[in-house]
């Protein structure tokens, strides 16, 4: 399906692409095999746009979950930064399970460390369904194309679903987790949130008793 996943580059070593508020409003949207979804969702992106002061201060940013369909990711921009929030469908979740799949990968098991304590698990993520990346690829920076779809004509024969990095070829799974065999030599790191309740996560914040910090991470 098309996605309108805006791309941008920019070194890691700098602190990832810079991006402008313009940028802003190209947030991408994709979903697994739902046609017209992409232009669906411009009205999804105009109430999910914080505040002009929410993202000058870089705090902390809610997003409704609501308004993310199963199977479709959209991107918001949190401290100049793109962040890929992700409605992971049962489907998804069995096929980043697979042995086959999980062979593929670097660090199938998140052992370094790219993501907070609480994400350190099978599905890098607090709740299963919902993933959340930064979308900045940990080769040289630039923001990997959202290819959910297994099996993906676009792709080579065998793929799981995830992300291509259209600048040197970088290949993420459904997790975030990068492939063997490609210049990207770390997972896309997981940013701070915590989910609220059924409706709101925040990007931003960590669950109680947590102190992770994107800083921590060992490459953006
Ligand atoms: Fe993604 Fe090089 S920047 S593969």
């Amino acid at each position: 399906m098309a996605d309108t996943t805006s791309t941008a580059k920019g070194g890691p070593h700098a602190g990832g692409p810079e991006i402008k508020r313009r940028d802003f409003l190209h947030i991408a949207t994709g979903a697994v095999g739902a046609v017209g979804v992409a232009a669906a969702a411009w009205p999804f992106i105009s109430q999910m746009e914080p505040s002009a002061s929410v993202v000058a201060a870089g705090g902390p940013m809610t997003i409704d979950l609501n308004k993310i369909q199963p199977g479709q990711q959209v991107t918001v921009l949190w401290r100049s930064k793109p962040i890929f929030i992700v409605h992971r469908t049962p489907e998804i979740l069995a096929k980043i399970k697979e042995p086959s799949d999980l062979a593929m990968l670097r660090d199938p098991d998140s052992e370094n460390l790219q993501q907070p304590p609480y994400a350190t698990n099978w599905s890098r993520s607090l709740t299963p369904e919902y993933l959340v990346l930064v979308g900045i690829c940990t080769h040289l920076g630039c923001i990997p194309d959202f290819k959910p779809d297994a099996g993906d004509a676009t792709m080579a024969a065998g793929w799981p679903g995830g992300y291509f990095c259209p600048c040197h070829g970088s290949k993420y799974d459904m997790a975030g987790r990068v492939f063997q065999g490609v210049p990207a030599p770390l997972n896309l790191p997981v940013p701070p949130y915590v989910i609220k309740d059924k409706t709101n996560l925040v990007i931003g914040e960590n669950p109680e008793g947590e102190s992770f910090s994107l800083s921590e991470v060992m490459q953006l």
